[in-house]
């Protein structure tokens, strides 16, 4: 595949399985991942891995996230969280620490890029992934126990692993829908 193909095939799995890529190709995704644009080059962006049994723990957190958001929440919602951990072989937590010498918005937007080289590079390579956030990120209870400074950012739970079923495709915007030409008014 060119790489115009690898962007446009890129869509969400419904399903992820193990085998997780090997160490080798997660250590080019991740380098892949620091090529992205960065103002200044602050390098704003982390990646976290969490595999395994860490995965349970990282389910209870999430669970603890919610009760603690949400006091309410049944037994069943408490479960389902704890579960979501588990469906894909390899989570990935993107963060983005902002240091001084550039607006945060851009070292925010450099973080993005830096998952999505991420990602497009897995892609690229035969494996899959889904971009997660919600709450949670946002949960400084969360950033707590996942070792972060309250001021860090979570910008992404990167699930990742095999591509057990795919996604449905999704209608994409076309060039006409999302370019103009500018020209000076006279
Ligand atoms: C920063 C960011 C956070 C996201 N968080 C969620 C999320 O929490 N839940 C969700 O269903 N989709 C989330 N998405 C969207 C999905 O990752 C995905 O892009 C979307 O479902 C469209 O599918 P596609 O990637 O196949 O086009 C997020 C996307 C971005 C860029």
């Amino acid at each position: 595949m060119d790489v115009i193909d690898i962007i446009k095939t890129r869509r969400e799995p419904a399903k992820l399985t193990d085998p997780v890529p090997s160490d080798d190709l997660l250590s080019a995704a991740f380098t892949a991942a620091a090529t992205a644009p960065d103002h200044k080059m602050l390098r704003p962006w982390r990646f976290m891995k969490i595999a395994g049994e860490a995965r349970k723990d990282f389910g209870e957190l999430m669970a603890k996230s919610l009760k603690a958001r949400m006091p309410d929440a049944d037994a069943g919602a408490i479960e389902r969280e704890k579960t979501k951990a588990l469906r894909a072989p390899l989570i990935v937590v993107a963060t983005a620490t902002i240091k001084p010498g550039a607006p945060e918005v851009e070292q925010l937007l450099a973080a993005g890029a830096a998952v999505q080289n991420f990602t497009l590079a897995l892609h690229g390579s035969g494996f899959g992934s889904f971009w997660r956030t919600g709450e949670a990120a946002y949960d400084p209870i969360v950033k707590q126990g996942l070792g972060l400074a309250p001021e860090d950012h979570i910008v992404g739970f990167l699930y990742v692993g095999t591509v057990g079923a795919m996604g449905p495709e999704k209608k994409r915007q076309t060039a006409p829908e999302i370019v103009s030409t500018w020209t000076a008014a006279r």
